[in-house]
């Protein structure tokens, strides 16, 4: 992404309904001692140090391309080490025993050519674990391309359908397959258990919606977002304990 649409404080919003996935996904990875451990696009970097803790002997780092992110990671102190970088360019200097990236190349078009990079940079026997929400169907996101095509919008976010940039569980299957790897990949619908007038549209606040708003200014992006609170409610009825939204995830772990 050429300019930074990442705001910590907004995603750091639903940390916990974004962390499990994470966890459940390392949980399927069987490194035992591994020497180097790359987390791409790490965020804000809490799960980083996640990395850093379950192996205390390796040496961790992070990196994201946001400044944002990296700034706010940095924050947590001197492990891991944490840089601004590209997944698209970003090349490690020797071989990496486990590459992480959680819920980070949903955002990266020629995302199957950054798999291949990271395959080619793992150690032998290195492993390789991604996950990417698979929920570009759900009516959360229909509901905003149908906003921005919509006659009021069209002209300034008409353009704006990022399609369905990510694959199924057997895509990926075949592509690590493919790679030479042995992969295990799987999805599991969550049903996020949101709270608040807004709910859902505080959670696409923090991701989905970050490029219309990088687009439209702070403004009008206010004014996209108020028109869009109606038509999610309605397709995300609240309950008296929460507002039930179904989130589905592709997880993928390989090893070299
Ligand atoms: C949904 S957040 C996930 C952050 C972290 N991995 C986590 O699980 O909390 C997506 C992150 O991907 C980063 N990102 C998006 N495109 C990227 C790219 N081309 N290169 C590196 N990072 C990227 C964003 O800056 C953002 O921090």
């Amino acid at each position: 992404m050429s300019r930074d649409i990442w705001d910590p404080a907004a995603y750091a919003r639903f940390a916990d309904e974004r962390s499990r996935p994470f966890f459940e996904l390392m949980a399927r990875v069987g490194a035992d001692r591994p020497d180097y451990v790359v987390d791409a696009g790490c965020g804000s970097g809490e799960l980083t140090v996640e990395l850093a803790r379950r192996w205390p002997e390796a040496t961790v780092e992070g990196f994201d391309s946001s400044p944002a992110m990296i700034k706010q990671a940095r924050e947590l102190g001197a492990r891991p080490g944490f840089e601004v970088a590209d997944v698209t360019r970003w090349r490690p200097d020797r071989p990496v025993d486990v590459i992480v990236s959680n819920a980070v190349l949903q955002w990266v078009p020629t995302h199957r050519d950054v798999i291949e990079h990271w395959v080619e940079a793992l150690s032998p026997g290195g492993w390789l674990a991604f996950q990417v929400p698979g929920n570009f169907d759900a009516p959360s996101h229909r509901l905003i391309r149908e906003l921005c095509a919509s006659p009021a919008w069209s002209d300034r976010l008409g353009d704006f359908d990022r399609g369905a940039p990510v694959g199924g569980p057997v895509d990926y299957l075949d592509l690590m397959v493919g790679f030479g790897c042995r992969a295990d990949t799987w999805e599991t619908t969550y049903t996020h258990v949101l709270r608040g007038e807004n709910a859902v549209l505080d959670w696409i606040s923090g991701t989905a919606l970050r490029p219309v708003f990088d687009r439209l200014g702070p403004d009008e992006g206010g004014r996209f977002a108020a028109e869009l609170a109606g038509p999610l409610a309605e397709a995300y009825p609240s309950r008296e304990y929460g507002t039930p939204f179904p989130f589905r995830r592709i997880f993928v772990v390989a090893q070299n």
